[in-house]
């Protein structure tokens, strides 16, 4: 018999209005009840349009939350490219993100780098293009995934404003230094004839018609950057503590601090966060190609992708074990053994079985971690997407929900945002999905 808190129905939260081009503190007025919409949304934002990371959620969403909800300290356990952490500089709150993507962590910090002296950043700029233009770099030992999206000449010029970069770094701030990191990594999609799918995956084989010119992009990047560093230097506070860190580890130095969780993890839908950011990595020479994803970023990542259950060699049994998934242990067996026995009728023989269970234990974690960052009365949204790998449905709002109420938290609610299941990748199966908000009461 499973046993359920009594469901608190906690107030909607207002979403606020997309409107005109860019939209600034000033013109953030309009409220309505909607969705959290999506990371588009954010590419009229200043800073937060400085990376496309389309697993993203709205940042205007997130203010109207705060103020909604008016915390004093704000936490987002999955913080990815620092949504939560910029929307809480806005609003003028303390603020704590983790990120375990080591690259996407690098990513929230340079936008978070919005303080530094945009003098020195203009200065800097000037002075790696100088160099970077007498310079003809030989491009012949770059990746091959790199050859295969770029022209010769867009690819060495890339690789001539890498090299100035890493020439000229030790000489300028870090912060300078990240902020210019980014610059250069935000342009490579841009600047690549290879396709980009929806979810972040590059696709060389995809042409596109507009590519840019790098040296172009590039400035115009700095041009936008320095644009929305004076406007948040005149309306924001750097408030906002970001950590290089996994969400499942305790949380012993915010014990009790925090009221509000904003957050979206990673949903158990096979989505590979480590090769939303190969090119990048590649051309940063981080990796070679895909097959190093699994050490340099997916090891350190809640298991949500096939892949990542298979590289670890999981045994179920093992993993069903594991103390934390008492409360849900006995349905979550029925979906991973069903799981297990549907792999032997797929030629990929996928290791969602596992996969599943790994994604339930690494949240069970989390939940313990953020009970003791919570104080009494705290509040939690997680923006999350149920799954059916293999057609056998997984119900991660009830299961996330039983997984709080187990470690201390006090009641949940489930707030479905829209239907989901068109994009399931296979499209084999017609079972429902959908997404939403999971609220949680501390
Ligand atoms: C849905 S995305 C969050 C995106 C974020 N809301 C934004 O607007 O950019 C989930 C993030 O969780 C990160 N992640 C996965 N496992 C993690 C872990 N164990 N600890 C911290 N972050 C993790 C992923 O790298 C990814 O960036």
């Amino acid at each position: 018999m499973v046993h359920y808190a009594p469901q608190v129905q906690l107030p909607l939260p207002i979403c606020l209005e997309r409107s005109a081009p860019l939209l600034t503190t000033g013109h953030v007025a309009e409220a309505r009840i909607g969705t959290s919409g999506t990371f588009s949304d954010n590419m009229r934002l200043p800073i937060h349009r400085w990376y496309r990371y389309s697993a993203g959620f709205s940042a205007d969403w997130v203010r109207s939350v705060i103020r909604e909800c008016k915390p004093s300290a704000l936490l987002d356990p999955f913080v990815g490219s620092g949504t939560s952490l910029l929307a809480a500089e806005e609003e003028g709150i303390d603020s704590y993100g983790f990120e375990a993507h080591p690259f996407v962590a690098r990513i929230a910090r340079a936008k978070l780098s919005w303080n530094a002296s945009v003098k020195e950043l203009v200065s800097w700029t000037a002075k790696l293009l100088q160099q970077a233009t007498s310079m003809s770099p030989d491009i012949s030992g770059e990746t091959p995934l790199l050859l295969k999206c770029y022209s010769t000449e867009a690819l060495r010029k890339l690789c001539a404003i890498r090299e100035s970069f890493l020439i000229l770094k030790e000489e300028m701030s870090t912060s300078v230094g990240e902020l210019l990191w980014l610059a250069i990594t935000s342009i490579l999609r841009p600047c690549s004839h290879a396709g980009t799918a929806q979810w972040q995956y590059v696709l060389p084989a995809k042409g596109k018609a507009r590519v840019l010119e790098p040296y172009d992009a590039f400035k115009t990047k700095i041009d936008t950057m320095t644009a929305d560093m004076r406007h948040f230097q005149r309306s924001a506070t750097p408030s906002g503590t970001l950590m290089a860190r996994d969400a499942r580890e305790r949380l012993e130095f915010l014990d009790g601090k925090i009221d509000l969780v904003v957050t979206s993890p990673p949903y158990p839908n096979n989505y590979d966060y480590g090769d939303s950011t190969r090119l990048e990595m590649c051309f940063w020479h981080e990796i070679r190609g895909w097959g190093d994803l699994q050490t340099t970023v997916r090891r350190f990542l809640v298991r949500s992708c096939s892949q990542h259950a298979a590289a670890e060699k999981l045994k179920l049994d093992d993993v069903l074990a594991a103390p934390q998934l008492e409360p849900i242990r006995r349905d979550l067996s029925e979906i991973c053994r069903s799981l297990e026995e549907e792999r032997s009728h797929h030629g990929g023989k996928k290791s969602y079985h596992t996969m599943v269970a790994a994604y339930f234990a690494d949240i069970a974690s989390v939940f313990h971690a953020l009970r003791g960052a919570c104080s009494a009365g705290s509040r939690m949204c997680f923006v999350i997407g149920d799954s059916a790998p293999y057609g056998v449905y997984v119900p991660v709002d009830e299961f996330m929900g039983r997984l709080a109420l187990a470690v201390g938290f006090s009641g949940f609610s489930f707030e479905k945002i829209r239907d989901r299941n068109v994009k399931w990748k296979n499209r084999k199966h017609r079972v429902p999905l959908k997404e939403g908000r999971l609220w949680i009461e501390g």
